[in-house]
């Protein structure tokens, strides 16, 4: 079936480290060959261009220089790590990716959703992840988990209806490309969750394999 590339998403605190637990043992369970990384980040440049973004930092950062920012990172992830493994037959997770930046740079900071459609056709083009699994939670669960850590970055701080919009946003995102995107209720219990994800990561599995 070669490698397949799938992306994470979801807000501050909505349990994106638990999932991804998950989804290792469901890879490696039938041996199917992978990497986890993540966005914005996964190579040496790209996270420190993932440091640039989310430190804490007195001057205001502007949009666009946000915006370009995520998309570089993502430049440089792609050509160095996603495309090579693919090829490989290498399964791809990656905690973010796109659909993040139609989410924050987007819908929550109010970016104009044609420059980020020709961004991704430039940046992405054909690389768009084959699934998504946009992990669900209500804006104030996800913010009591989130002020537990001791390291809060730059958009973590963001305020209680910033985080409403990335969480509509993404909900939106599942609603325009049900086929592509589906949402996992992570508001339940840990098993429960754990349950969806294998359920739909086994779904996707029998379509990819061409059992459905
Ligand atoms: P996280 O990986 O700990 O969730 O932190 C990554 C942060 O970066 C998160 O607040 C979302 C943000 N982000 C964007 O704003 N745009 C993007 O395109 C990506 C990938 C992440």
């Amino acid at each position: 079936m070669g490698g397949k590339f799938i992306s994470l998403e979801g807000g501050e605190g909505s349990g994106k480290t638990t999932a991804i637990h998950c989804i290792r043992q469901w890879l490696d369970a039938r041996n199917i060959p992978y990497i986890i990384t993540r966005e914005p980040g996964g190579t040496p440049l790209a996270e420190e261009i993932r440091q640039l973004i989310l430190s804490p930092r007195d001057e205001t950062v502007n949009n666009t220089t946000e915006l370009l920012l995520v998309f570089a990172a993502r430049a440089q992830h792609l050509a160095e790590k996603i495309q090579p493994a693919l090829e490989k037959g290498t399964w791809v997770i990656s905690d973010r990716f796109l659909d993040s930046s139609y989410v924050y740079q987007g819908k929550a900071r109010g970016g104009d959703t044609e420059i980020l459609n020709q961004l991704a056709d430039w940046v992405v083009g054909d690389s768009k992840p084959d699934a998504t699994l946009v992990l669900d939670v209500p804006v104030e669960l996800g913010q009591e988990r989130v002020v537990q850590r001791q390291h809060q970055d730059r958009l973590d701080k963001e305020s209680l209806a910033f985080h409403q919009k990335v969480r509509d946003g993404f909900l939106e995102r599942a609603q325009a490309e049900p086929g592509r995107v589906k949402v996992i209720d992570a508001s339940l219990s840990l098993d429960l969750v754990q349950q969806q994800i294998e359920h739909q990561l086994s779904q996707l599995y029998s379509t990819w394999s061409g059992n459905v």
